[in-house]
């Protein structure tokens, strides 16, 4: 596994809408291998998702961290659990079930030392290929609504910021923390 460099805002590859994987390419591996050095990659730099557009892979791919509550309460898990808590999204679509926003403190790898506050449905429905080509749905709410758009987002070439509709809530890290986090301070991702 390789730790691969991630793609900063303003490189072009963050801008571009991905490519879907042939299904009959699930267990190649180049595939495989970039899985894996995605995990590598997002556990490196603090994540808890990555999407292939940020390790400059245009690719219908993302990984995620779906317990990040879990681990922000400070529980103990081993490196074991946390690589079963992983989970691998091929090719995945959307469907907004509630289209409530909720608004929570977004972060990007690809946007360092930034945190922005955004709204976004509440309720999403995920359709997506498991990395053994398995078809799988999943049904998110809130926090984890929240961090699947964000991920799923960058496979379009969108980025959080492109979704703030306040750009006073777009501030440093430690400036988010000290004058703007105070009521909501669980409520922090960074992918
Ligand atoms: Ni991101």
């Amino acid at each position: 596994m390789t730790i691969r460099k991630v793609a900063r805002l303003g490189h072009p590859v963050l801008r571009q809408k991905t490519q879907a994987v042939p299904l009959t390419d699930i267990g190649k591996p180049y595939l495989t291998n970039l899985l894996q050095d995605m995990l590598e990659t997002m556990h490196e730099y603090g994540g808890i998702g990555l999407a292939a557009p940020q390790v400059h892979e245009s690719l219908q791919v993302a990984i995620m961290n779906l317990s990040p509550e879990e681990d922000s309460e400070g529980l103990e898990s081993s490196s074991e659990e946390k690589k079963i808590s992983i989970t691998v999204f091929i090719n995945p679509t959307i469907t907004v079930l509630d289209q409530r926003e909720k608004e929570y403190w977004e972060g990007c790898l690809s946007i360092p030392g930034l945190r922005g506050m955004v709204g976004r449905p509440r309720q999403i429905k995920v359709e997506y290929w498991d990395e053994n080509g398995n078809k799988k749905v999943l049904v998110a709410e809130n926090f984890l609504s929240t961090v699947i758009q964000h991920e799923l987002d960058h496979l379009e070439g969108v980025l959080y910021i492109d979704r703030m509709k306040d750009l006073t809530k777009l501030t440093f890290i430690e400036e988010a923390e000290r004058y703007h986090q105070q009521d909501d301070q669980d409520h922090d991702t960074a992918d």
